[in-house]
């Protein structure tokens, strides 16, 4: 049971805004919403609904697409936060630029270490963030950071499904781990494709040539995100090549831009389910607890 915590404030974002909801309900927090206005020339104003205490507060914005416009509205919120307390946590559920964590090819930017430097900048003096894309993302920040995880709530959602005979595949080595912990909380096994980006043009492919012991089975593929289906495709393309029974998808943060669920589907998956870390047709599973308690 969460303590209640009269002096805390939860200041959701356009981008979060019923999950800050949930969350200031949980902790019994006030909750501030905002109001947000687009100029003509692309910029957006963001304006408090009400003014926040001077205990904790709690500023809730993912920053999935418009990653840059939620990513300024994100900054902006939690500066605003500050003029109020010294006492500022930033949920940012879906972290953008997360995949930018190391240069990958010389001369590329890291532009998440120009992230961390933004957020606390503008006043973030703690960082909660859900299934961020790796581990070395998480060393550019000089301020607290907590890495909470959606993947046992999704695991416990999938065990009330009737799959026959499940098993848990990763599609690529990265995510090797967090299909090993799904298929903890499942009980269940996991088994790992090899798949491999092109850096330059992004091209998907799987390297795995073949597999036993999926023929007849249900898939869960697991991952922390999907973008534009490119590697659920490709790794879906391949299981279905090995005879499995049916394909289903549990993610993180379903960005799905342009027709990627179109995409999904054509290729076979029967269902993906992800967090309300993006809000969408697909966020089945609610991250407001793990959140409350990381806060
Ligand atoms: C990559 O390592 C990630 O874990 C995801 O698999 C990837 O970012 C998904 O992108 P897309 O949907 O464009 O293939």
């Amino acid at each position: 049971m969460v303590e209640l915590l009269s002096s805390v404030t939860v200041i959701g974002g356009k981008a979060s805004e019923e999950l800050a909801k949930r969350v200031a309900r949980r902790l019994g927090a006030d909750f501030v919403g905002s109001e947000l206005r687009v100029f003509p020339d692309g910029e957006t104003k963001i304006t408090l609904k009400r003014v926040p205490g001077r205990g904790k507060i709690i500023v809730v914005n993912s920053t999935y697409p418009p990653v840059d416009s939620n990513l300024v509205q994100t900054l902006a919120l939690i500066s605003k936060a500050r003029q109020h307390s010294a006492n500022i946590v930033a949920v940012i559920p879906y972290l953008g630029y997360a995949r930018q964590d190391r240069e990958f090819l010389p001369g590329e930017v890291v532009t998440l270490s120009v992230i961390a430097r933004l957020l606390k900048a503008a006043g973030a003096t703690k960082l909660v963030v859900v299934d961020i894309h790796s581990r070395t993302g998480m060393k550019h920040f000089t301020i607290p950071i907590k890495n909470i995880s959606a993947i046992e709530e999704l695991a416990l959602f999938f065990k009330k499904m009737r799959l026959k005979n499940p098993l848990v595949v990763s599609p690529d080595l990265g995510g090797a781990k967090r299909a090993q912990e799904f298929a903890k909380s499942y009980g269940t096994e996991h088994i790992t494709l090899e798949k491999r980006r092109d850096r330059k043009t992004g091209r998907v492919q799987i390297m795995t040539s073949s597999l036993d012991g999926v023929k007849g089975r249900d898939l869960v593929l697991v991952d922390d995100m999907i973008s534009t289906g490119g590697s659920i495709v490709k790794a879906t393309e391949f299981l279905k090549k090995q005879r499995c029974r049916r394909v289903f998808v549990a993610c993180t943060h379903a960005l799905l831009v342009g027709n990627a669920e179109k995409k999904i589907r054509k290729a076979g998956v029967s269902r993906i389910v992800s967090a309300n870390t993006i809000p969408g047709s697909t966020s089945a599973v609610d991250v407001s607890k793990a959140v409350s308690k990381a806060v």
